[in-house]
């Protein structure tokens, strides 16, 4: 078997996105597009995989950071053939299979991919071209075969007659090649009439006539090849990508309520019967347990979330943990690293960050906790504040197991409360509290009898 190559087309700017940043790095459900096609190529273990980048090359390259890939520029952009050939030199002595995607069809498969490149080895063609029928098929590069059904050439749409233009059958532009063929064919291909670029299709009529020829394999889904040039098709595709994605977790016993407003990426894993309730947003690596309900306006990011546990409406979770048969929300904002442990309870308006909530402790309402442990079975009182930065660096709140403190107390960090200590309140805590200690950090309050009138007359005749 002849070894693979993979490039992936991502030098464009995009013009018709009408966008700052490069098409191939605008987000769906949460990662950079040219990811998804990334992570399609990956199963087919090719040798290499070479992205050739141009506009924002740098842009491009963060957005792959980690990535086992080979970059190669084009610095102008003169067409998709313009930009392969870039990648000739290095691929100089390759002479294996070469599997060229574009950076802009984020909902293809791996499966897809290598049906393409199994039928692509067993027929020995110089080129194979994956196509779909489309019911619209505006934009795309348009199918040309012969009265027999043979593939003749790939005609764009600004060059293409009213009659091609009927045409469904369109150009995926995804293909593969024989390398020592492909790169003589793209020395020959000649600008376009009307855009005055080298288009890659053109490949496939100057293939024709060689030696082992050129044929087309139709996709089984025609969904899965449709590329993003403009905003609205952006739109379609993330409709379609959280449409098949909830799809999935139905059939794995997931309720969700409203299929057409559950926004979740394809990475995101649900235990069976959790629920859904409509216009949640769950993206990256996010691991959801069993019996859990997540209420309207929830929006989870690479988190993991327990069993049994209950999210209610509009709670936005970054990079956190919560345990089994939790309460969260209305409204809880848990910024990276928080974790909650078993059975915890952070209630409405309370932000967390950098903080471990221990077994059934509970932080019910209005508080910031920030850069703080609290221990197990603990009650922190409604508007309770933890001041973790003094202006210059962050300072750390320890709480241990049974401690009770009162409402609308400040935590001025570093600062410890021992285990079953209360605080008052009201108090402003700037001293370690010890062990079952009972903490007041606040002026002690003066009652003046019968002054009341007094204070009422003078403000009346003023
Ligand atoms: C291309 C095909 C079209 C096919 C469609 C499928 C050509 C000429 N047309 O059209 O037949 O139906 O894909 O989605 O190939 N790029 C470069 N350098 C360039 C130009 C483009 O790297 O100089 C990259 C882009 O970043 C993009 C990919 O190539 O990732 C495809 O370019 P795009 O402009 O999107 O081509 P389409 O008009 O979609
Ligand atoms: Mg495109």
């Amino acid at each position: 078997m002849k070894d693979l190559c993979t490039v992936i087309l991502a030098a464009g700017q995009g013009t018709r996105m009408r966008s700052k940043l490069p098409k191939v790095v605008h987000p769906v459900a949460g990662l950079p597009m040219i990811a998804y096609v990334i992570e399609a190529c990956r199963p087919l273990l090719a040798k290499r995989t070479v992205v050739i980048t141009g506009h924002q090359a740098d842009t491009v390259r963060e957005a792959l950071a980690g990535e086992a890939i080979e970059f190669v520029c084009q610095p102008q952009q003169h067409g998709t053939a313009h930009a392969l050939l870039q990648a000739r030199e290095a691929l100089t002595g390759f002479d294996g299979d070469l599997l060229v995607v574009s950076g802009d069809t984020p909902l293809l498969t791996a499966q897809t991919l290598n049906g393409l490149l199994q039928a692509h080895r067993e027929s020995h063609a110089l080129a194979t071209v994956l196509t779909a029928e489309l019911p619209d098929p505006t934009g795309y590069g348009r199918v040309v075969r012969s009265a027999t059904g043979g593939l003749l050439r790939i005609v764009e749409e600004l060059e293409a007659t009213p009659q091609e233009r009927q045409i469904r059958e369109i150009n995926a532009g995804v293909y593969c090649f024989a390398a020592h063929a492909l790169f003589e064919a793209l020395q020959a291909i000649r600008p376009s009439a009307v855009k005055g670029e080298l288009y890659l299709p053109d490949a496939i009529a100057l293939l024709r006539d060689c030696d082992g020829g050129v044929q087309a394999l139709p996709a089984l889904d025609p969904d899965e090849i449709r590329g993003v040039n403009t905003r609205a098709e952006l739109a379609e595709i993330h409709r379609l990508l959280w449409r098949k994605v909830a799809a999935r977790l139905l059939a794995e016993g997931v309720t969700i309520l409203d299929p057409e407003r559950a926004c979740i990426g394809p990475l995101v894993r649900i235990g069976s019967d959790s629920i859904l309730y409509p216009n949640v947003t769950l993206e990256g690596q996010t691991v959801i347990g069993g019996g859990t309900t997540i209420y309207s306006g929830c929006r989870i990011r690479n988190s993991t979330i327990g069993s049994d546990t209950v999210l209610l409406d509009g709670c936005i979770i970054q990079e956190s943990q919560i345990g089994d048969g939790c309460q969260v929300g209305p409204y809880a904002h848990l910024r990276p690293l928080a974790r909650l442990q078993r059975h915890a309870k952070v209630g409405n308006f309370v932000e967390i960050k950098k903080s471990v909530v221990g077994e059934g402790s509970k932080v019910p309402h209005l508080s910031y906790i920030g850069d703080t442990t609290i221990g197990d079975r603990v009650n922190v009182g409604a508007g309770t504040i933890t001041c973790n930065y003094d202006g210059f660096a962050k300072h750390q709140t320890v709480i241990e197991n049974d401690v009770f403190v009162g409402s609308d107390v400040i935590l001025v960090a570093p600062v410890s409360v021992g285990r079953g200590a209360i605080i008052a309140a009201g108090s402003t805590i700037t001293e370690n509290v010890p062990p079952d200690a009972l903490a007041f950090g606040r002026a002690r309050q003066v009652n003046k009898s019968g002054s009341a009138g007094a204070f009422r007359s003078k403000h009346r005749k003023g």
